[in-house]
């Protein structure tokens, strides 16, 4: 657990619920430091390949209160206790959205406390400041999780600008879908990880996307790159699903291997250019693919080219977590930010998020 200062409202105490997508989580942020992060994940999802939103929503309901009792016992506070009610409000599935944030509306309602709607990707972009070594603005973040790929600006607690995202799928879910190919189980990027670890990345030479826009990404190329490699060699019969039973446990290897360095390759090639341009104090790596090695390892590298201050956060904030939804939660609290409990939820980034 965290023990240094968050850096925020000294006297106050913050609930914060995230229940966007496959992960329930509740924490408390108490006079400052982070108390209790509990997280409960729905791993049965992999035994459907992805996340069933229905089945996500009614784990939620199911799991909600015992873990928010866990988390004041943990405290040592009472509800009564709470300055205010932060939660997830999206981008996320919608049902899974409406257990958090309606329980939280509730929360607020009967304690007469404020309702604090959080923008999931925010809770990612500022993770980096639940670690003792804070980030320090501007700094550059890159956030990589199963649903976006973020390049951004972030100049203050206030203002965040888009320097760049993907222009198909997320980073996580070529991951997913590649595991997926190679009959791996869901969430796939630990089981690529896994794999990688045994093969050779030089192996097979994976395109990288050139693109128009200077910052953004694009991974479906990648991914049919992957789908005919696999076909050319494995299956020219057979569905999808059956190529996998064919390949050899070494040649996987070195395919999850191949494929983790060229989305690796693409996501440093970005924040590279990026950090030659901005005026930065400073890089983060954030969301749940920040988890991968080979990628901490490569902005590791970048920090010390550039020489520049590097914050990941720990792999328990990396993944979807109520920590995160506290912070942000209580810095906007702490900007005299007000919302009412008609705020409705969303299912992605709306443009004017980040300027
Ligand atoms: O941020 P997150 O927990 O949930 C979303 O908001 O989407 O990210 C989940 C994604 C999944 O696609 C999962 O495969 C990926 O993060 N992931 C990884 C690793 N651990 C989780 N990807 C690559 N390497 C990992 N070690
Ligand atoms: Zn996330």
């Amino acid at each position: 657990m965290i023990d240094s200062s968050l850096s925020i409202p000294l006297e106050g105490n913050f609930l914060g619920i995230e229940t966007s997508c496959d992960e329930t989580s509740v924490a408390v942020i108490s006079k400052g430091k982070l108390t209790a992060n509990l997280v409960s994940s729905q791993d049965f999802h992999a035994d459907f390949g992805g996340v069933v939103p229905e089945l996500s929503s009614r784990a939620h309901l199911q799991i909600i209160i015992p873990l928010l009792n866990d988390a004041l016992k943990k405290s040592g506070l009472k509800l009564k206790d709470m300055d205010a009610v932060c939660a997830t409000a999206g981008p996320g599935l919608i049902g899974a959205l409406l257990v958090g944030l309606t329980f939280a509306k509730g929360l607020s309602y009967s304690l007469k406390k404020p309702f604090i709607p959080v923008n999931h990707i925010e809770g990612h972009i500022y993770s980096g400041f639940l670690m003792q070594e804070k980030p320090e603005f501007p700094y550059l973040v890159l956030v990589v999780s199963g649903g976006h790929t973020l390049l951004l600006l972030v100049k203050s607690f206030r203002e965040i600008k888009k320097l760049g995202s993907t222009v198909d799928d997320a980073a996580g879910e070529a991951f997913d879908k590649a595991a997926k190919m190679l009959g791996l189980k869901y969430p796939g990027g630990p089981e690529i990880q896994k794999y990688a670890q045994k093969g050779d990345p030089l192996k097979i030479k994976f395109p990288v996307a050139e693109l128009k826009g200077e910052y953004d990404f694009s991974f479906s190329g990648l991914k049919t790159s992957l789908l005919r490699y696999i076909q050319k060699n494995y299956g020219d019969s057979g569905s999808i699903t059956e190529f996998h039973r064919k390949i050899p446990e070494q040649e996987a290897a070195d395919i999850a291997a191949s494929f983790q360095e060229a989305v690796v390759k693409a996501l440093i090639q970005k924040t590279e250019k990026a950090m030659q341009v901005h005026d930065i104090k400073c890089i983060s790596l954030v969301g749940g693919v920040a988890a991968n090695k080979k990628l901490r390892d490569s902005f590791k590298k970048l920090s010390l080219k550039y020489n520049k201050k590097l914050v990941i956060p720990a792999l328990e904030y990396c993944g979807d977590n109520g920590a995160m939804i506290a912070f942000r939660g209580a810095k906007l609290f702490e900007l005299g930010k007000k919302y009412s409990l008609d705020y409705a939820p969303y299912p992605g980034l709306t443009p004017d998020h980040f300027s």
